[in-house]
């Protein structure tokens, strides 16, 4: 195991212990999420009783072989707690997300949550979003027409930066769960994240986006310097 690893998992067994009787939660996608719902399944296996809903098809596949109940947001559409990774934490808890493709279902459960944790290793703190290359969910169609308009949001918002469609397997595009796109840019500083997603929201064509901004509100974050907690103000 890396140390990164060892990160993850610490920050994923303290967000573990956020979880009570009853609980309906959201389970995240990615490397961070995943020690958390094997973890979580461990607690399942000793009594506790909650229903999760996956954000991802590897999700499900995960929490399926660990043990956790499932549902989904047709039968349960509010829930208590989502805890999901990241790829960056930036001011105000505003995130990053969407390295593994999964962020539109990621975006959905998260807003249908009463609250999300963010768990992460230290590393993806960062002061100004952006070095990540911000990923954008698009619908195939007309997507040369879909590209320029984000250029142009991309541009008016005094922002600048290479945009590429994600590979998947065999050099096709990577297809998400919900079998769109996804073009990402890169865009190296997003000091105003929210004019940002707003924006994007607004060109046709664009399905979801990888901001995330007033949506989680605590971190977990983990290092060499032991585990600790950071509450959007
Ligand atoms: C999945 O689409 C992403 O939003 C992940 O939550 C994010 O990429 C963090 O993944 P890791 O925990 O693997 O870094």
């Amino acid at each position: 195991m890396t140390d990164a690893d060892t990160y993850k998992r610490a920050a994923a067994a303290r967000a573990v212990e956020l979880v009570s009787d009853g609980m309906r939660l959201g389970l995240g996608t990615g490397s961070t999420a995943r020690p958390f719902v094997e973890l979580l399944g461990e607690r399942v296996r000793a009594g506790l009783n909650v229903v999760g809903v996956p954000t991802s098809e590897a999700t499900r596949e995960i929490a399926l072989r660990v043990g956790v109940p499932l549902t989904t947001l047709d039968e349960t559409p509010e829930l208590d707690l989502t805890v999901d990774g990241a790829d960056e934490i930036g001011p105000d808890l505003a995130l990053i997300k969407g390295g593994g493709g999964a962020l539109l279902r990621e975006k959905i459960v998260a807003a249908a949550s009463r609250r999300m944790v963010v768990i992460a290793d230290q590393t993806k703190w960062v002061e100004t979003l952006g070095r990540f290359p911000l990923p954008i969910e698009v619908n195939p169609f007309g997507l040369a027409a879909t590209r320029q308009a984000i250029a142009r949001v991309i541009a008016d918002c005094g922002l600048a930066g290479p945009m590429t469609v994600r590979s998947g397997a065999g050099g096709h595009p990577f297809v998400t769960d919900g079998g769109h796109w996804i073009v990402d840019a890169a865009l190296g500083r997003i000091p105003d994240p929210k004019m940002l997603a707003d924006r994007l929201l607004a060109v046709p064509g664009v399905v979801e986006h990888g901001l995330f901004v007033g949506l989680a509100s605590m971190a977990i974050l983990a290092g060499p310097g032991g585990v600790r907690t950071v509450e959007r103000s």
